[in-house]
């Protein structure tokens, strides 16, 4: 696990954005998988820039998504094929045929979770994988004691996570119960990570991270049996209880 921390949550975004157009530049049928919540917001706002500025193409791009509410259709603004569409798809050349969302709206959620899981090995599986974190450790919508065996499937959520989401929505109450989200399995076969960590309400998760045994009742730690994981971490966030030199970590401290 590579650790480059960074001084605050703009420069995470412009180095995260960095990384990944290098790698779309290097490899333009990339599949990446997305993540939703406020911390890729700013990798978004900058791939965008650069898709602008510097022409980047993600016309052979491939895109899946961790995860969707259930209930919420694509038209719903709370929806994350809503979210996606508005902070990033709508603003660059990828066709949106290739980017793929598990579906929250469908008769069959548990089909669906199937269907999505095959799809994304038909693909040939996810080069690169986005991910943020939930305070509670939380990856996808996979919450704690998610087996790390499981693959994509239904999920209810924690009153933790519907609060750390209730400021997208009106109200608590409006915050669906469920969701469809990849696997831990799922998550765990992308080729490589990103895992990107901002913010005060972070830090406990991101020592917890450094700190605990890999366990199913902090579903982040998984990504220490990983071989390819990047975290970038703001201040915010704290890297300062990081021993350098412990375990097979890497340390990048900022300039
Ligand atoms: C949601 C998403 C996760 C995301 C997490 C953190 O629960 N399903 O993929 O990592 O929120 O969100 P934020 O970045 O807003 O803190």
């Amino acid at each position: 696990m590579k650790i480059i921390e960074v001084k605050n949550y703009e420069e995470m975004s412009k180095r995260a954005a960095d990384y990944v157009v290098e790698k779309v530049r290097s490899f333009p049928g990339i599949t990446l998988g997305l993540a939703t919540g406020g911390t890729p917001l700013g990798l978004y706002r900058h791939l965008i820039e650069d898709h602008r500025n510097n022409l980047t193409s993600y016309q052979n791009v491939t895109t899946f998504n961790l995860d969707e509410y259930a209930g919420c259709d694509e038209t719903d603004p709370h929806s994350y094929r809503y979210f996606m569409n508005e902070s990033l798809f709508n603003h660059i050349d990828i066709n949106k045929a290739n980017t793929f969302i598990p579906r929250g709206d469908g008769e069959d959620m548990e089909r669906e979770a199937q269907e999505y899981e095959q799809l994304i090995a038909s693909h040939g599986g996810i080069d690169l994988q986005i991910l943020g974190i939930g305070s509670n450790g939380h990856i996808g919508f996979n919450e704690p004691g998610t087996s790390f065996q499981s693959q994509t499937h239904i999920v209810e959520l924690t009153d933790s996570t519907r609060e750390a989401n209730a400021r997208f929505f009106d109200r608590i109450e409006d915050v669906p119960l469920k969701a469809i989200t990849m696997g831990i399995a799922t998550i765990m076969r992308s080729k490589e990570i990103l895992l990107l960590v901002s913010g005060p309400n972070k830090r406990e998760a991101f020592s917890r991270l450094m700190h605990e045994e890999v366990n199913e009742q902090f579903p982040v730690s998984v990504l220490k049996n990983h071989p390819a994981v990047t975290v970038m971490i703001d201040q915010a966030a704290g890297c300062l209880d990081y021993t350098p030199g412990s375990g097979d970590l890497e340390y990048v401290p900022h300039d």
